[in-house]
């Protein structure tokens, strides 16, 4: 089954066709991130407006790649759908202008080529990113994590459709921290989570290790808190005492202690098989090192994306779509900027 997916929540714009749910076979993505790094954080409002001016480009260019693979005819293609079983987009979370960019189109193609349209949960996205590299060792229940620019949270997976929620942040997402403490360190003005965990691994000896609060490690539950971090991170800046490297390296370690310690500790209660970890920082080296390394105490294999798979594309789109399979008529395909991960897309 060939899923073309389309993936706009925020500034990428995405297409991709992905073969039963497992098989990337074209992927496209464009993104307007540099304009936003000249205003220090994204515009909607020119988000949106970018989205519009990607999306055809970005479909045609995933669909030509598609009809090269398949060897099939591009322009039959594009009239008539041959060779795609469905279409799925993401309807949220995310910015609402970028969101019915992505979705309007995804309906126009779904009426033009007479295919169902799969509404996707962009959190649940992240999660199914996994399935792309991993799915033959994938086996449930799996605790998921989603460590993304706007969300942190942790879920078990009893199978495709019994998922149960465990926990997530009750302000910051791990990604906003990352940013905003690169912003106050003087090293990125947008998306710094990269050029912060650079900065981190250069740092030879920690010197203000134990200086930043784990905030929240003493509690039961599974939520997280980062923005009482960034406070500390100011007053740590302010003493003039720690290098860049130096509060950069403690900073991440704070974040991937707490992160680290919730899901193991989630991984040993709900004796899970495996933990599956997607969005932007999990990209983050010292994340994937340090989880992986804590969950073979439990022998509990942890399965990341490839890195060009952790920040915001369509294929997980499409491979959660698969499934997932949650065809719904068209008019009910709505864009929801608030959904939460249990919610229904
Ligand atoms: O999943 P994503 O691409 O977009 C959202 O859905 O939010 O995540 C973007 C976030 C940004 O906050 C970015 O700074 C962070 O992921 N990020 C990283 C790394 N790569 C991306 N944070 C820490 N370390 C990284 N290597
Ligand atoms: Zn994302």
């Amino acid at each position: 089954m060939f899923i073309l997916s389309i993936e706009t929540s925020c500034d990428e714009t995405a297409c991709s066709v992905v073969k039963d749910g497992i098989i990337e076979v074209s992927r496209s993505v464009s993104s307007s991130k540099e304009l936003h790094e000249k205003t220090g954080g994204v515009v909607p409002e020119i988000a949106a407006r970018k989205q519009v001016e990607y999306m055809v480009p970005v479909i045609n260019d995933a669909l030509e790649k598609f009809c090269e693979k398949e060897n099939l005819n591009f322009e039959k293609v594009l009239r008539s759908g041959e060779g795609i079983d469905a279409i799925a987009v993401t309807t949220g979370p995310g910015l609402i202008g970028s969101l019915i960019v992505g979705i309007e189109a995804a309906k126009a193609l779904s009426l033009t080529w007479n295919k169902p349209l799969i509404p996707v949960n962009h959190l649940m996205g992240h999660i199914y990113a996994n399935f792309l590299n991993h799915s033959e060792k994938i086996e449930f229940p799996a605790v998921g994590l989603v460590v993304s620019g706007g969300h942190t949270d942790l879920i078990l997976i009893k199978n495709h459709d019994d998922v149960e929620y465990l926990g997530g942040t009750i302000d910051d997402a791990a990604g906003e921290a990352f940013d905003k403490t690169a912003r106050l360190l003087g090293l990125a003005n947008y998306l710094g989570g990269v050029l912060l965990s650079k900065k981190a691994a250069e740092c030879k000896n920690n010197v203000a290790a134990g200086k930043l609060p784990r905030t929240m490690l003493d509690k039961d539950k599974y939520d997280f808190s980062f923005s009482g971090l960034k406070t500390a991170v100011k007053r740590l800046i302010d003493l003039n005492e720690y290098s860049v490297e130096e509060v950069a390296c403690e900073f991440e370690n704070a974040v991937v202690d707490v992160i680290v310690s919730k899901t193991i500790k989630a991984a040993k209660e709900f004796n899970a098989k495996c933990i599956l970890m997607g969005g932007g920082v999990s990209a983050n080296t010292s994340l994937r090192t340090r989880l992986s390394f804590e969950a073979e105490t439990t022998k509990t294999p942890v399965y990341y994306p490839e890195l060009s798979l952790c920040g915001d594309n369509a294929s997980y789109i499409a491979s959660a779509a698969y499934f997932l399979n949650k065809e719904k008529p068209l008019q009910n395909v709505l864009p929801n900027p608030s959904l939460g991960i249990m919610d229904e897309a």
